[in-house]
């Protein structure tokens, strides 16, 4: 048994997100998402989500990729989340790329896939404000 994990905060899911969810979990079994709550994202990235935490993270729990979500409250709880949900592969989108290869020292392989061209959620919000 596989057991993966990635972060991120997933507001206003979009195609970008499914697709991303889709190949972490064909990397193995079992699938832990980590999500930025509301606080998290205002004080350490300076974005205000739109749907909060308990929205977005129903919204991942009902899709057939994700089989656990918990929160993300900081930055340091990457090393302690490896152990605490016995994880063997963390994988996060390309835009992050070599950020987190320090977590190989924890015992977990690090994989960056590639995003999904021309979406995000910055890009959505943009675009409606046109
Ligand atoms: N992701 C992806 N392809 C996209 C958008 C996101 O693979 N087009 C991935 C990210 O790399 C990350 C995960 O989906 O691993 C969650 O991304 P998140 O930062 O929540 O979404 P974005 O749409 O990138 O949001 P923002 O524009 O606010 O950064």
């Amino acid at each position: 048994m596989k057991r993966v994990i990635t972060y991120g905060t997933y507001d206003l899911l979009h195609y970008g997100h499914i697709n991303l969810l889709r190949r972490a979990k064909a990397l193995g079994d079992y699938l832990v998402v980590v999500l930025s709550t509301d606080e998290f994202n205002w004080n350490e990235k300076q974005k205000k989500c739109y749907f909060p935490y308990e929205v977005r993270k129903a919204m991942l729990e009902a899709i057939r990729y994700v089989d656990l979500v918990v929160p993300e409250t900081c930055w340091e709880q990457k090393r302690t989340d490896i152990h605490k949900y016995d994880i063997d592969i963390f994988v996060m989108g390309d835009d992050w790329k070599g950020k987190f290869d320090f977590l190989k020292e924890e015992g977990a392989e690090v994989v960056y896939l590639p995003r999904t061209p021309e979406i995000s959620t910055t890009q959505i919000k943009a675009d409606l404000k046109k």
